[in-house]
């Protein structure tokens, strides 16, 4: 993306992400490189940088919300882990490189997934114990994590990813299809931007834009994951190709097929581009995001 400000704020979060680990004891050596392994194979980085753009879209310090943003990046970089588990969809590379099971057998693949979680409430909840005699910054830090929480929970994210593998093979109604869309990678995208408003202390107005905004460009998100599935390639996504088809996946381009699921995609970024268009230049980033999502490649 051209945007200065996502370079800036990825390089922010590259530099800040390893800080907020807990130090593993060495008799748990394994645990740590499973981790690390998994986050320093890169990716976008999305999750945190929209955590960021929204505490400086309500003028706040972005460098408050590291803790939060660091966390959901440690959720989501689970979720890719067990996500590639042969139980789950089966894939042997992920940014990139050899998905974390096929290094570090599955056994320890979960445990990283399972580290990786807890990591994120230690980071959170570390950072609330700074505040403990500031009652409103605690609240918009218990808010911020409330929030993300419930993106990556069984209301959220597990919830989407239990739907996905229970209907592969088997014929996915629509409204289905949304649910699995809206809960499996929309909420964990809706998720920090909603927990950078609330660190900031946004008010309602700001709230429900960003909640709109962030609900078009996750589900935008999925379609283009599943089309990216048809129509990318294996070196710009660094994930294989074609895996959903093999796997009969619930997927945007199978049920509705793939003009339809660029229209719905272009449907869906221009109501978030509308959403914003009250706050004119200030949401500037939040436009050029959504548009570099619809376009992207990898
Ligand atoms: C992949 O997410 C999983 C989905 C929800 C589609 P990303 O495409 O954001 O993966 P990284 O973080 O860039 O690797
Ligand atoms: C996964 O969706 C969403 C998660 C919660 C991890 P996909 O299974 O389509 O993601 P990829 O294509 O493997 O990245
Ligand atoms: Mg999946
Ligand atoms: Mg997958
Ligand atoms: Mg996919």
């Amino acid at each position: 993306m051209k945007h200065p400000q996502y370079k800036i704020w990825k390089d922010l979060i590259e530099e800040h992400l390893y800080d907020f680990l807990p130090a593993i004891d060495s008799k748990s050596k394994t645990l740590q490189e499973s981790m690390v392994y998994s986050l320093k194979a890169g990716g976008k980085r999305l999750r945190p940088i929209l955590l960021l753009a929204a505490l400086d879209f309500c003028n706040s310090d972005v460098k408050q919300g590291l803790p939060y943003a660091c966390a959901i990046e440690y959720i989501h970089t689970y979720s890719l882990i067990h996500d590639d588990l042969p139980a789950m969809d089966d894939d042997d590379l992920r940014r990139g490189i050899p998905t974390n099971h096929k290094v570090f057998g599955e056994g320890m693949a979960i445990l990283a997934g399972d580290g990786l979680l807890s990591a994120a409430f230690e980071a959170m909840t570390k950072d609330m114990l700074l505040y403990m005699d500031d009652a409103e910054a605690l609240k918009r830090r218990v808010r911020a994590s409330h929030t993300l929480i419930k993106g990556a929970g069984v209301r959220g994210m597990v919830a989407g990813q239990v739907c996905d593998v229970e209907i592969e093979g088997k014929t996915c109604s629509k409204e289905m299809l949304d649910y699995i869309h809206l809960n499996k990678t929309a909420a964990l995208i809706m998720a920090p931007i909603k927990a950078g408003a609330f660190l900031a202390g946004a008010d309602e107005k700001k709230l429900m834009a960003l909640t709109t905004y962030g609900e078009c460009i996750g589900l935008a998100f999925q379609i283009m994951d599943d089309l990216l599935d048809v129509v990318g390639n294996e070196e710009d996504l660094g994930k294989r190709v074609g895996k959903d088809a093999q796997l009969q996946k619930a997927t945007y381009p199978a049920i509705y097929g793939v003009e339809a699921s660029y229209q719905r995609l272009e449907e869906l970024t221009n109501k978030a581009l509308d959403v914003m268009k009250p706050y004119y230049d200030q949401a500037e980033f939040f436009n050029e995001l959504a548009l570099y999502l619809m376009k992207r490649v990898g």
